[in-house]
């Protein structure tokens, strides 16, 4: 017999029903009652073990974290917390577990210590939750480009260009580390290594997405992407998952447009798909909120703060303007910023955003036209020559979760740009032909996937919400 999931199981609710199920277990009380989940909901199901021939020795067996399959027939529940459960009449030992050590113990756990646990702790309530919510996201990710008429296109993870200029590139080489070729300068001589030049793990799908763009129209990625920066804060991996689109023919505000339909289309599918996790998941958020200072905690709960971006406009300021804010803010006057704020063209740090985001605005905000010197070389130059036409989009606990821009389509502009950066216009040379044979205006941005999640899920660490998260110093499982 095909054993049914349980959220199967749940969802037809039939009494007298015959069936099997197969999962881990949850906890087993009283030497009868087996909650069993299987991970398909983040419900258990009551299943009692209730007859004579059972096997003393098999009921030794049945631990925390054991694997079982049941067969037996749903009753009408005798106790309270769910309407239906299991009367087992089989029992199949699939996996056993010893329960002196096995580390998920029925109580909780701090996030911290799960996280020494990563291959574990997917069968907690939490993390089964965040990531069915991760995989639904993913899913609605798919499913609006696809219904938006973007092609979906598969950049490469390996790269000889560095697209956001910033050096934090992990390098791919077979050379062997301990006696690598050498030119006559005494340099490493990539000519040698596998792609005969110097390759890395990409930062951003971006540069090829435009070729791709002015082919096919309106494309995205969805990719892995790799950054060697040694930031170790709850928003920063250094392998993560990012969305771009790029698109033909789209201004800035078409751009603008397209990310606030994205987003807030996506959170609005996610939220009626997911109500049971999410639910669950608002509860836990509240209950960590509840135990911050009450200055610290968030006025709105989870499902309150989604539905509260998904009802309204994103903001939409210019640096300029932002910066007159911040100059003139309490937090600046009071020297409260580790940064202050004193001269036009200083980057924005993560407490300006917050404060514009959390205190000034309190709803999400689309920064645009940063200053040049702070953004990356392909950004579209204004014809003030101090801004480009970026965008970045920011989110209340999340501080950036878009960064965007209209991309410089003109190609003396950009080779001047590359040449004022001193970035390798060699590597460029594809890039570059793309602005020699029918360039056209051209927008696009990229999401951070566990960013959204993030936000989605109301986790507060960025390592909880990735199945393995790589960070400084730890790449582990
Ligand atoms: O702002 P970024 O660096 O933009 C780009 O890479 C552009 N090429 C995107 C484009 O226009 N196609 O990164 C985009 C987003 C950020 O807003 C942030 O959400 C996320 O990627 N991100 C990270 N997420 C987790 N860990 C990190 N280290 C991240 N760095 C950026
Ligand atoms: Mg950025």
């Amino acid at each position: 017999m095909k054993a049914l999931k349980i959220k199967e199981v749940l969802e037809i609710n039939t009494i007298s029903k015959f069936c099997a199920v197969q999962g881990w277990v949850r906890t087993f009380r009283a030497n009868r009652f087996v909650a069993l989940n299987d991970g398909s909901t983040l419900d258990n199901l009551q299943c009692v073990i209730d007859f004579k021939s059972i096997d003393e020795s098999l009921l030794k067996e049945i631990n925390t974290g054991a694997a079982l399959r049941l067969e037996g027939t749903l009753v009408e529940s005798q106790g309270g917390g769910q309407k239906i459960e299991l009367q087992v009449e089989k029992i199949v030992l699939l996996g056993v577990s010893d329960p002196e050590k096995y580390p998920i113990q029925p109580k909780k756990h701090s996030l911290e210590f799960l996280r020494e646990k990563a291959h574990l702790r997917v069968r907690t309530s939490t993390f089964s939750a965040v990531m069915r919510v991760r995989s639904a996201l993913s899913f609605a990710v798919h499913e609006f480009f696809q219904q938006e008429g973007f092609f979906h296109v598969h950049t490469p993870i390996v790269t000889g260009s560095d697209a956001e200029g910033a050096g934090e590139m992990f390098r791919v080489s077979t050379l062997d580390p301990k006696n690598p070729p050498l030119t006559k300068t005494g340099d490493i001589d990539y000519k040698s290594d596998f792609f005969g030049k110097e390759t890395n793990l990409t930062v951003s799908g971006q540069l090829e997405a435009e070729a791709y763009a002015m082919g096919l129209g309106e494309v995205y990625t969805f990719g892995p992407t790799f950054r060697a920066e040694n930031s170790n804060t709850t928003r920063h991996l250094a392998e993560f998952w990012m969305i771009e689109p790029e698109m033909a023919f789209y201004d800035l505000n078409d751009n603008m447009n397209l990310a606030e339909k994205f987003i807030t289309t996506v959170l609005k599918k996610v939220v009626s798909r997911c109500k049971k996790d999410l639910t669950f998941l608002d509860e836990r958020y509240t209950k960590e909120e509840n135990s911050k200072p009450l200055i610290e905690r968030s006025p709105m709960g989870l499902l309150e703060k989604i539905n509260f971006v998904v009802g309204n406009e994103f903001k939409r300021v210019s640096y300029s303007e932002a910066y007159e804010i911040l100059r003139n803010s309490k937090p600046n006057k009071k020297k409260k910023f580790q940064f202050p704020i004193n001269e036009w063209g200083v980057d924005l740090q993560s407490e300006h955003e917050r404060f514009l985001v959390e205190k000034h605005f309190n709803c999400p905000v689309i920064l645009f036209d940063y200053p040049a010197d702070i953004k990356a070389f392909y950004m579209r130059r204004n014809d003030d020559n101090k801004t480009v036409r970026a965008m970045d989009i920011l989110f209340p606990g999340i501080g950036e979760i878009v960064g965007g821009s209209q991309r410089e389509e003109r190609l003396e502009v950009l080779e001047k740009r590359i040449k004022e950066m001193e970035i390798d216009k060699e590597e460029l040379w594809w890039y570059l032909d793309l602005r020699r044979f029918g360039s056209v205006p051209h927008s696009g941005f990229g999401l951070g996937f566990e960013r959204l999640v993030q936000f989605t899920t109301g986790m507060n660490n960025i390592r909880d919400v990735i199945p393995f998260p790589r960070t400084p110093q730890n790449a582990a499982f």
